[in-house]
């Protein structure tokens, strides 16, 4: 019953988790916000989402275009007039050795993932803090603790949300304002085809380690859970959350395991 009646934003939501966890909340009686580029894709998700008695609202935009998330962002907010939780999910991966990457490509992806939610965030505290609550829910990774080959940028901006949202939490904790940073392992989703290559083209193809990793519905019940106990951060994944662990407490051992990777 918590997320009953809870004005929900969630970005990236016209596939993967994003996708899922529109989903999962339409069903517990949330009132959304689904954002991403492509309208089509979201006009499909608004379609599936099984509970037709709690709103769905469609919010295109570019998480690219940063001169217009600050305007999208109080748009969102007189959807419903509050907003309780932001899904800050929205987001592009790299497969590409740092040598061969153009810069363009490092901008980009730090754009996306980064920039975009701080621009969101900053537009929509004065309002959270005005009504004394809101929740900030992070879309890390294990790449967020640690960096892997052929992700540097993705990795780096990953790293830049956890001192954000760190901070920010810290600042605002008096506030009612809450951080959920969600370090999540391989997910099932189409993560790998979207992501960029050394040139910036699409990458189109997808790896083994996404294939086999967690369904899309086993992440967001544990994302929902977390997210619900107000957990400051969700450690997930399977055994590549090992790396996790060694990055605190054997960093020499996981730098050899990742050179040799
Ligand atoms: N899958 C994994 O193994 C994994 C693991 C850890 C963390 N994550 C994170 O999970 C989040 C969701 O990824 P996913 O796995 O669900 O991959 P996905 O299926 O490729 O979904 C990515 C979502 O982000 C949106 N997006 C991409 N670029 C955008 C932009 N410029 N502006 C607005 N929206 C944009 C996409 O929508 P449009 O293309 O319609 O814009 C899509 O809805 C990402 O932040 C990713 O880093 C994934």
């Amino acid at each position: 019953m918590y997320y009953k009646n809870k004005v929900v934003w969630i970005t990236g939501s016209s596939s993967g988790t994003g996708e899922a966890i529109a989903y999962e909340l339409n069903k517990q009686g949330a009132k959304l916000i689904i954002s991403a580029r492509r309208e089509a894709e979201l006009e499909r998700v608004k379609n599936n989402c099984e509970n037709k008695e709690n709103p769905v609202y469609i919010l295109p935009l570019d998480l690219e275009k940063h001169d217009e998330l600050t305007q999208k962002s109080i748009e969102a907010w007189n959807i419903y007039g509050k907003i309780d939780i932001v899904f800050h999910n929205g987001g592009i991966s790299q497969r590409s050795p740092v040598i061969d990457t153009i810069f363009d490509v490092d901008k980009r992806i730090m754009n996306i993932n980064y920039f975009g939610s701080v621009i969101i965030t900053k537009a929509l505290l004065p309002k959270m803090i005005k009504e004394k609550k809101g929740h900030f829910v992070v879309m890390s990774s294990l790449s967020g603790l640690f960096g892997i080959p052929l992700r540097s940028a993705y990795a780096a901006s990953k790293h830049a949300l956890h001192g954000f949202y760190d901070s920010l939490r810290a600042e605002l904790h008096s506030e009612g304002i809450k951080v959920t940073l969600i370090c999540s392992g391989y997910i099932k989703t189409n993560i790998a085809n979207n992501a960029l290559t050394d040139k910036g083209e699409k990458f189109a193809t997808t790896d083994p380690e996404i294939e086999n990793g967690m369904s899309t519905e086993y992440f967001v019940k544990k994302a929902l859970k977390a997210v619900k106990n107000g957990k400051k951060s969700l450690l997930l994944g399977g055994k590549e959350k090992i790396g996790a662990y060694l990055k605190r407490f054997a960093p020499e051992l996981l730098a050899k395991i990742l050179r040799n990777r």
